[in-house]
């Protein structure tokens, strides 16, 4: 996508999810509406969700796409990577990633975002897949960063 034309959709995308979840609290309902809204906004968004931290582990959370892994370890794939060094992990090509795992082999390119809670500790990591390679760059990080700090922090 044109990175003007993202930017655009992502504006659009961030004023309603800020009107929609002004005043919500819980955690479900906030995924489930931020998977929906940005997976409609964004047309290259082939499987978006969060998996969150439970028992020392991630385990998918609310989604949409194609049927995701249920449990994935700390420091494994692109989720682990990314929950073990709270870093946002931006793979332009998942094969170039060493132990990147495919839930669904149409899925190129990815980003994975970690969301602190309120205390400043990773509560969950957001995942969005293409199917083309390179879908992702500064620009769907820098929303998806601003977004969830700003609804889960
Ligand atoms: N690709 C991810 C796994 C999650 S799925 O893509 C839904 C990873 O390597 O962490």
């Amino acid at each position: 996508m044109h990175s003007k034309a993202k930017e655009k959709s992502y504006q659009e995308a961030v004023k309603s999810l800020d009107a929609l979840l002004e005043h919500e609290t819980n955690l479900v309902l906030k995924m489930a509406t931020i998977n929906s809204v940005l997976r409609d906004a964004l047309p290259y968004y082939f499987w978006t969700g969060f998996y969150v931290v439970e028992n020392g582990e991630l385990i998918v959370g609310p989604y949409q796409g194609t049927l995701g892994c249920l449990h994935i370890a700390f420091g494994k794939g692109v989720c682990g990577t990314a929950a073990v060094t709270g870093k946002t992990q931006l793979v332009p090509d998942v094969h170039a990633f060493p132990g990147h795992i495919a839930c669904d082999s149409r899925s190129q390119s990815e980003i994975v975002v970690p969301v602190n809670g309120k205390d400043g500790k990773l509560i969950a990591v957001f995942d969005v897949d293409s199917t083309e390679l390179g879908s992702f760059d500064a620009v769907d990080q820098k929303h998806l960063e601003n977004l969830l700090s700003r609804h889960f922090g």
